[in-house]
């Protein structure tokens, strides 16, 4: 079996930005599943809208790829408002938190991803600016520093972050509505990759979609992911529509199994269980024999290894469970196949 490369090159990366764009829903009806979080959500934008007033904050928290990034856009849509998008790492000084914060027009959503990686510096800015749409700047040093007051028109803060818990309690606590989103359910995700294949034009069987739906680990972005390299494969190997035997070539091909996991995540389980019999294994080590940062084994990787019982979370260390090298085991049989 031909490996794929795991690496995306730079030209690569753009294409699926700007083929994310195309595939991302508007509206809040076009958002598939999730069903209280958009419940609560139209109440919530209906009601702001209503009384004329800013809608609250809002904290979209989840796994990388299950919409937190479209919902910051579909609230802006639904407000008719616009939007400012920043990514927490990248604002290093307080300037530039003033700029974009004076620069908001009335109602604005100011979306900032990876909220949990802004500087402390620029999160206490934040914290009047939430509370009291008040800016106060600090102009002068030592004994002859002043404190200037500019009021700020009356926007909503949505920020994004994968868990919680990274957040500290006062930025936490200024926002008025949380919400989780989880993995989505198969059929959900065959909505999203029937809805993906007619915006892209592609034939699909409905058993294709439901194939790839399951093997798509929860998430809408992977769905989408796999949909085009199955297209792909459709077009170059047979005549352009998606069967369930193209779909499964393709997914073959990838090297996506059964259970949707990928070279990756067979790598981290096998990795548990030869190297370090089983664990328990710190994440810090356990990132070094696979080459990977921590942050991105715990983001992107463990959490949907841990909803499928294949991986445990103890305090001294990640475990593989019976069912998770029962899977290793499986795949390295398989392996030994081609
Ligand atoms: N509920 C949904 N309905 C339809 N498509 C969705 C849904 N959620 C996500 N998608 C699709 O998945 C893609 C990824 O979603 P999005 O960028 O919003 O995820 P994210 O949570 O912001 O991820 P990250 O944490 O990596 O920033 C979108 O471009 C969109 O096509
Ligand atoms: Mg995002």
């Amino acid at each position: 079996m031909s490996a794929v490369p795991q690496v995306m090159t730079a030209a690569v990366a753009v294409e699926e930005e700007e083929l994310e764009q195309t595939l991302r829903p508007r509206r809040l009806a076009d958002f598939v599943g999730q069903e209280r979080v958009k419940e609560q959500l139209a109440i919530a934008l209906q009601a702001a809208k209503a009384r004329d007033e800013a809608l609250d904050h809002v904290l979209l928290v989840g796994p990388p790829g299950l919409g937190k990034t479209s919902l910051a856009y579909i609230v802006r849509e639904e407000l008719g408002v616009g939007i400012r998008c920043i990514a927490g790492p990248a604002l290093e000084r307080k300037g530039d938190m003033a700029a974009i914060l004076t620069g908001l027009e009335r109602h604005d959503v100011l979306f900032v991803d990876e909220i949990h990686r802004l500087n402390r510096a620029i999160e206490e800015i934040l914290y009047p600016a939430l509370e009291d749409f008040r800016l106060d700047i600090v102009v002068g040093q030592g004994p002859a520093a002043r404190t200037l007051t500019l009021d700020l028109p009356e926007f909503t803060l949505v920020g994004a972050t994968t868990r919680t818990g990274l957040l500290t309690t006062p930025l936490r606590d200024r926002f008025g509505m949380t919400f989780r989103l989880d993995y989505y359910e198969p059929h959900e995700l065959g909505t999203i990759v029937r809805r993906s294949a007619r915006i892209l034009e592609v034939e699909i069987a409905d058993d294709a979609a439901d194939e790839i739906a399951r093997r798509s680990r929860g998430t809408p972005r992977i769905a989408n992911r796999i949909l085009r390299r199955v297209r792909d494969v459709a077009q170059v190997k047979h005549d352009g529509a998606i069967t369930t035997g193209v779909a499964r070539e393709a997914l073959a091909l990838l090297e996506v199994d059964q259970q949707g996991l990928e070279r990756i995540d067979r790598s981290l389980l096998a990795a548990v269980v030869h190297k370090f019999s089983g664990g328990p294994v710190g994440l810090s080590t356990l990132a070094v024999a696979l080459g990977e940062e921590p942050d991105t084994i715990e983001d992107v990787y463990e959490p949907y290894l841990l909803q499928l019982g294949f991986l445990q979370r103890t305090p001294r260390g990640r475990v593989v469970t019976e069912l998770g090298r029962a899977h290793v085991g499986a795949a390295a049989a398989d392996d030994q196949l081609f």
